[in-house]
């Protein structure tokens, strides 16, 4: 915990310009990218955030800017790959706001490579990161959103967990399963209020992508991290009797940008057809 002092909560009223009032949101991934544009985007909504992942300097530049344009937020220092960082992270937000009203999973990575060349290491992050971590924070949230009649569970997926894109490798597989996953848990929750759906994007502009100037491809034919944080946070604000698809598909609109176009960049970009090491940074 890099932040020891919570702030108060705020007792104003929800409105339509801060749906989120009086929310608890956390939001893993919140120190650089996806993670960190959702966590900006429902404390503006009126949400108090908390952000977790590894780098505490990143988490509290995030925290200052949500602060700086008057929001509430504080940083949550964990690794999700560890046995307990998943449950332990929720315990210590637990304890500093209250219940976790939003769980958004978007902590991710990336190595990529055909399946004859997965090693056991990358494997294990890729299922340990993407899928436990997730499944983890899922299950220690549920029993409080349950009772409270009101949640909501967003992981950040990928294209390439829904399209079947060679040289996706464990990353693909594990994005795939994280699908399921969030299918299951709306399937057993939505009738108590609670909710979960998997946001898919395709090609965003970070530093786990491929750096689209280098493949060739304009940087406004690749999606912005502010793209999907808007996504996720416009399904969150839907009124509670409308259901909408689990598996959210958001991607740029090129086909030059698409998941398969992505993958194929990283792959070109790691100097090999396939990937052996290949995280596309
Ligand atoms: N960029 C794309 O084109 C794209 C496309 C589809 C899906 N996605 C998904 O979007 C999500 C966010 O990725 P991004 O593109 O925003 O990349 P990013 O900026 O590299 O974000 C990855 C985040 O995961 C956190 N993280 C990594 N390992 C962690 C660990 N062991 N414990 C806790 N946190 C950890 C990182 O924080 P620390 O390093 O500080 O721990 C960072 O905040 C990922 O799930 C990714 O699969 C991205």
């Amino acid at each position: 915990m890099t932040n020891a002092t919570t702030p108060p909560r705020r007792s104003a009223p929800r409105t339509p310009e801060e749906p989120l009032n009086g929310r608890t949101a956390l939001v893993t991934g919140g120190s650089s990218g996806i993670g960190a544009a959702i966590a900006q985007e429902l404390a503006a909504l009126g949400a108090h955030v908390a952000v977790v992942a590894r780098r505490t300097d990143l988490l509290d530049a995030t925290v200052s800017r949500i602060r700086q344009a008057g929001g509430r937020a504080l940083a949550v220092a964990a690794d999700l790959t560890t046995p307990t960082g998943p449950q332990d992270a929720v315990a210590q937000v637990r304890d500093l706001l209250g219940p976790v009203d939003i769980l958004v999973c978007a902590a991710g990575a990336v190595r990529l490579g055909g399946v004859d060349e997965v090693s056991d290491r990358h494997w294990n992050l890729m299922f340990t990161l993407n899928l436990d971590a997730p499944f983890r924070m899922a299950r220690a949230v549920l029993p409080d959103m349950r009772h409270a009649g009101y949640g909501w569970i967003v992981a950040i997926g990928s294209a390439a967990g829904a399209d079947i894109v060679p040289g996706s490798g464990a990353y693909g597989i594990s994005k795939a399963a994280l699908n399921r996953l969030v299918e299951l848990i709306d399937e057993e929750n939505r009738a108590c209020g609670v909710r979960a759906v998997a946001v898919c994007p395709g090609w965003v502009r970070t530093a786990l992508a491929q750096d689209p100037a280098e493949a060739g491809i304009p940087e406004d034919e690749v999606l912005s991290p502010q793209d999907v944080a808007q996504t996720v946070s416009w399904l969150v604000t839907r009124p509670s009797r409308l259901r909408l698809d689990r598996i959210v598909r958001c991607e740029p609109t090129s086909p030059r940008a698409d998941a398969t176009a992505a993958m194929v960049a990283a792959l070109a970009s790691s100097g090999r057809g396939r990937a052996e090491e290949g995280t596309p940074r």
